[in-house]
């Protein structure tokens, strides 16, 4: 029997996110003979683990939890001998581990040192939540470590964007759909925008978020993974290497516009959070507007729009492609646009031009439109769960490779050079800053 070791365990994300997916694979069946040690700092035995889930929970969540082969065991990562508790849990496990790192990247090196100390790298795999470092210095220091530990074969960055069901999809529609591939370059497209906007503020994240800000904590890994997956040309195989080397290849060719085509912002009511939460004021951005030029043949001079924020009027995630006008000898032709809706909803549409009902000479816009929901039912997998799934099968492809994180600490690096120049404005609760 292999275990699946959570560190972090009476965290946010534990709680929200992988015991929940961990549920959802059990009931799949792929959880099969595996044992769930969930490893945190409070001196709690698995009961009272247990009692503090319960109580920290909603009570639907709680009781699927329930099922699950947990065991709680009290380690501080700052006390490398208390490493030892582990080591024994695992002593009997016939299989490798999985090391899942729950915790703020800072954790990271004090996590290695006590696996190291005690073998229990040796044939394991091990996953890392982001931020990953918090720049390239960090980035490439925390690589550098972990390959003294761990071979990159056994290293999983998680970046759950990558897992969502229509960022998925990306390859498929592109690599399998001539009608896509054809046009999806600088011949054909003006514009394209990426979107992931919140209606919700930083809430119990205000502790990790206030140094860290919009631009580092969505743009330097969500933002600019799904970039790189709607930028990307087809991979030369089918095999994980040759898609990050092709993400990596379009993240090392993008250039940040001048300072005058971003925008910074913070939500209105945000500086009362921090008061009120004992942190000095700061000008974190809550909003960040980017723009970006792939500087690859195949884009140079498409305008890439990347945007996140929080407190904004709707919940959004959405890649849009704007495409060329051309010149029509009807009225009322537009040009086409690609929209993928990401999440809520995970709709992909085309806009296309059709002729006007009971007219010869007149165009109007329709969509085309594909609806996972419509033609799979309503049972959207949870991504968490597909990438965990994914570790357990030793695949590598849905997440972030070492370089394709450093090359976009690149990216942003390039952004807090100019910051100072950037229009940085307050916005009201619930509505889009308007720069
Ligand atoms: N929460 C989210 O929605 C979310 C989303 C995306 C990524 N992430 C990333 O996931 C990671 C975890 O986030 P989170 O929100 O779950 O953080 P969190 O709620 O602050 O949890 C951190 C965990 O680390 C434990 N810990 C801290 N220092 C320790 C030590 N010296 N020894 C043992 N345990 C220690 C904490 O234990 P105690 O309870 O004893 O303090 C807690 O279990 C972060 O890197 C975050 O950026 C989170």
């Amino acid at each position: 029997m292999g275990a699946f070791v959570i560190f972090g365990a009476t965290g946010d994300l534990t709680r929200r996110k992988l015991l929940p997916a961990l549920v959802r694979l059990q009931e799949h069946k792929q959880l099969v003979d595996m044992k769930i040690i969930c490893v945190g700092r409070r001196a709690f035995v698995t009961e009272q683990y247990k009692e503090f889930l319960k109580k920290s929970m909603p009570a639907v969540t709680y009781e699927s939890i329930e099922s699950l082969p947990l065991q709680y065991l009290s380690l501080d990562f700052s006390v490398p001998d208390s490493f030892k508790s582990l080591h024994q849990a695992l002593e009997y496990a016939d299989s490798p581990s999985i090391f899942y790192l729950a915790t703020n990247y800072l954790l990271f090196p004090e996590i290695l040192a006590g696996l190291r100390a005690h073998g229990l790298e040796k044939t394991s795999k091990i996953v890392f939540e982001k931020p990953f470092g918090s720049d390239s210095k960090s980035a490439r220091k925390l690589d550098a470590l972990i390959h003294s530990v761990f071979p990159e074969e056994r290293v999983y960055r998680i970046d759950h964007y990558s897992a969502k069901e229509t960022v998925l999809d990306l390859e498929v529609l592109k690599f399998t759909n001539p009608v896509f591939e054809a046009v999806l370059n600088k011949k054909h497209v003006a514009r394209i925008e990426v979107c992931i906007d919140e209606e919700l503020g930083v809430g119990e994240r205000l502790g990790y978020y206030h140094g860290t800000g919009a631009l580092k904590d969505m743009v330097q890994s969500h933002l600019l993974q799904v970039l790189s997956l709607v930028l990307m040309r087809k991979p030369k195989n089918a095999g994980s290497t040759a898609l990050h080397d092709e993400k990596l290849r379009i993240l090392k060719k993008l250039k940040v516009l001048d300072p005058s085509q971003h925008l910074l912002g913070q939500y209105d009511s945000y500086q009362q959070e921090a008061v009120q939460a004992g942190l000095p004021a700061r000008n974190t951005e809550t909003f960040a507007r980017v723009a970006l030029e792939c500087m690859s043949a195949e884009w140079k001079g498409v305008p890439l729009i990347l945007q996140t924020g929080k407190k904004l009027p709707q919940k959004r995630g959405q890649i849009r492609i704007y495409f060329k006008q051309i010149p029509s000898l009807l009225k009322g032709a537009l040009a086409n646009e690609l929209v993928i809706d990401i999440y809520p909803k995970q709709d992909i549409y085309l806009l296309v031009n059709t002729r006007k009902q009971g007219m010869r000479d007149e165009a109007t816009p329709i969509q085309f439109e594909f609806s996972r929901e419509k033609a799979f039912g309503p049972n959207t997998p949870d991504e968490y769960a597909t990438l965990l799934n994914e570790v357990f099968l030793g695949n590598q492809m849905f997440f972030p490779r070492g370089d394709e994180v450093l090359a976009a600490w690149k990216v942003i690096e390039q952004v807090e050079h100019m910051r100072d120049k950037i229009l940085f404005m307050k916005y009201p609760d619930g509505v889009y800053p308007a720069g």
